[in-house]
Formats: structure tokens, sequence, C-alpha cells
């Protein structure tokens, strides 16, 4: 993809909380190419270091669980000493699983929220003495289901709602020297939560069916959003949560398919 001139992240330092895989270490792989310097913090440190070795250059691999504000806290300050200041924060570690509120205990409820939203709240919270100011930028990585509820998600739908309003809140407390915003990405091919949420064949095509871009959006495209959201060009933005989703938070399109048979 060359839609951001190289360069455009050059002397910036980046931590992405959840950047070990998946969509949030497609984020930081793209921060790193525009010139950031990079630092990627999930649980698992030698996932974390096969991360930071797949960003490549300077960046670093950290461990730390987002329930635990000391150690997120100790990771931020790790990333501060090595690169020596810290511009832009990606709150993106969470956990997910299909199952039914019958099916869920208080502790399985309990430990998603956790990890989606107390561990949102950690990383922003921790990282804020540590910012560059003015012009920091902080990102929550959010999901449709804080708006759309949705079966076997209770626990999600109830931690990313909470997402979307730390986000918010933040960005009021925070303004004008900090920009915090989330985004939400439509379901996206190659990761764990759709491995996680889309476990069966044809669940894709019937999931596809419904977006009005019909078809699942790449990990390159939520990087994309992220860079945007990080750059200039988002000067003005902050409180906003940017769909980046094919279409689907705006409504279910699998109709228009039946209608091409009434049409
Ligand atoms: N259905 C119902 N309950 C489940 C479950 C499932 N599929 N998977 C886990 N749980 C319950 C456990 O039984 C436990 O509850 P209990 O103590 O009452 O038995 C609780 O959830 C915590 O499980 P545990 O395995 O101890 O949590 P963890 O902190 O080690 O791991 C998870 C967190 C469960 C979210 C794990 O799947 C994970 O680490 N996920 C990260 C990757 C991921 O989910 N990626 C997609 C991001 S969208
Ligand atoms: P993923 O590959 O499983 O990434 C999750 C990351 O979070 C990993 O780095 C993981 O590393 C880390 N993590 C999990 N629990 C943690 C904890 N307690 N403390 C610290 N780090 C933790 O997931 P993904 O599918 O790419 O999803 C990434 C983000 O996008 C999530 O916020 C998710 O809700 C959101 N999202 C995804 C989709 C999708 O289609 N996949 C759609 C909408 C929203 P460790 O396991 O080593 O800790």
């Amino acid at each position: 993809m060359t839609t951001f001139r190289d360069g455009l992240l050059a002397g910036k330092v980046a931590f992405v909380a959840g950047g070990t895989s998946g969509i949030n270490l497609g984020i930081a792989k793209r921060f790193a190419q525009l010139g950031a310097s990079v630092a990627v913090c999930g649980r698992d440190p030698e996932k974390a270091q096969r991360a930071a070795e797949a960003i490549g250059g300077r960046a670093l691999g950290l461990s730390a669980d987002v329930r635990d504000f000391g150690a997120i806290r100790g990771a931020l300050e790790t990333a501060v000493d090595r690169f020596g200041k810290l511009d832009i924060v990606v709150a993106g570690a969470a956990g997910n699983f299909l199952a039914p509120a019958l099916g869920m205990s208080a502790n399985a409820f309990k430990t998603v929220v956790d990890i989606d939203l107390l561990g949102t709240f950690n990383t922003l919270r921790a990282c804020h003495d540590l910012l560059k100011l003015p012009g920091a930028s902080l990102i929550a990585i959010t999901a449709g289901q804080a708006d759309q509820a949705m079966a076997l998600q209770i626990h999600a739908c109830a931690a990313k709602a909470g997402v979307n309003q730390v986000v918010r809140t933040l960005a009021i407390e925070w303004g004008p020297d900090v920009r915090v915003n989330g985004i939400s990405p439509g379901p996206i091919a190659g990761t764990e939560g759709m491995d996680r949420l889309a476990p069966m064949a044809g669940m894709r095509e019937a999931s596809e069916s419904r977006i009005p871009m019909k078809r699942w959006g790449e990990i390159e495209e939520i990087a994309e959003a992220a860079v945007f959201l990080c750059s200039p060009a988002a000067a003005y933005i902050t409180g906003t949560i940017l769909d980046v989703d094919g279409g689907s938070s705006v409504g279910d399109a699998g109709r228009m398919d039946m209608a091409k048979g009434i049409g």
C-alpha cells in the first residue's frame, strides 16, 4: 500500500499494547515502515520478541498484562527509556470467545471486561505523563459490538461500549494537547478474532454477504486508518470512533441480495 509518504512518522515513538499479533501488529509494522520507533507489548514475552523481529529495525518487544496497571506502566517506561519519549499509544489488547450469557461464569465475563475495558483505561491512564506534548495521539481499538448487541458476545459488547466512552471522556479531559480516538474494525481476515467469531465453514461467506462492501477487511486497511489518525491530516479529530468496516455498522446489506430476486 502506498497511501502515505515515506517518513511521515519519522522521529515519532509509538507504543502498541496488544501489538504482538494480528491487527495491532499490522499497525505497529506500518508505523515502523513510515519511520516511527515502535514498541509492542503482549503477555507472552517470546511472542513479543518474535513480533519485534518481524517489525525489524529498532523495534522493542515487551511483556505485560494490561489488567495490571503497574506492569503496563513498567512497559511504557521501558519504551521511553529506550526511545527517549512517547508520541503515539495504541490500546489494542483484547480477549474474546463465543459463549451465551448462561454459559459464562462471572469470572468469564469479568476476564474480557478486564482485558478490553480496564486494560484500555490502564494503558491510556498510565501513558499520560510520559507523552510528548502537545501533539500526542492515542488510539483505542474497539469493535462493532460496542453499538450493535450481538448474541454470544455479552462480555465484548459491554467491554467495547465502555471503551468507546473511555475514548470520548479522555478526549474531553485531555484536549487540546492529546488527541484520543477509536478505530472500530469490521471483520478482518486472517485474525485470531475472526478465527474465534466465525469458526465454522460457510460463516465467512454468510458474514460477507451482509456487509455493504461484500468482503472482510484486511489488516493493512486498519493500519492505514491508524496512521491517518496519528498524522497531521487528523489534527482536528478527537473523541471520534472511526468505523473501518466496509459499511457493516451502517446496516445489514443482506436484503439487497434478496431484492435482486424481487427486482
Ligand atoms: N466459554 C466460556 N467461558 C470461557 C471460555 C469459553 N469459550 N473461555 C474461557 N472462559 C472462562 C474460563 O472458564 C474462566 O472462567 P472460570 O474461572 O469461571 O472457569 C475465565 O473465562 C477466564 O479464563 P482464563 O483461561 O483463566 O483467562 P485468561 O486470562 O488466561 O485468558 C481469554 C483470557 C479467555 C480471553 C483467552 O482466550 C485469551 O487469552 N485470549 C487472547 C486472544 C484473543 O482472544 N484474541 C481475540 C481478540 S478479539
Ligand atoms: P489478536 O491477534 O489475538 O491480538 C490480541 C493481542 O493482545 C495480542 O498481542 C495478545 O498477546 C494481546 N493480549 C491479549 N490479552 C492481553 C492482556 N491481558 N495483556 C496484554 N496483552 C494482551 O487479536 P486481533 O483479532 O488481531 O484483534 C486485535 C484488536 O482488534 C482487538 O482489540 C479486537 O477486539 C479488535 N477487533 C478485531 C476484529 C477482528 O476482525 N479480528 C474486529 C473488530 C475489532 P498475548 O496473547 O501474548 O497477550
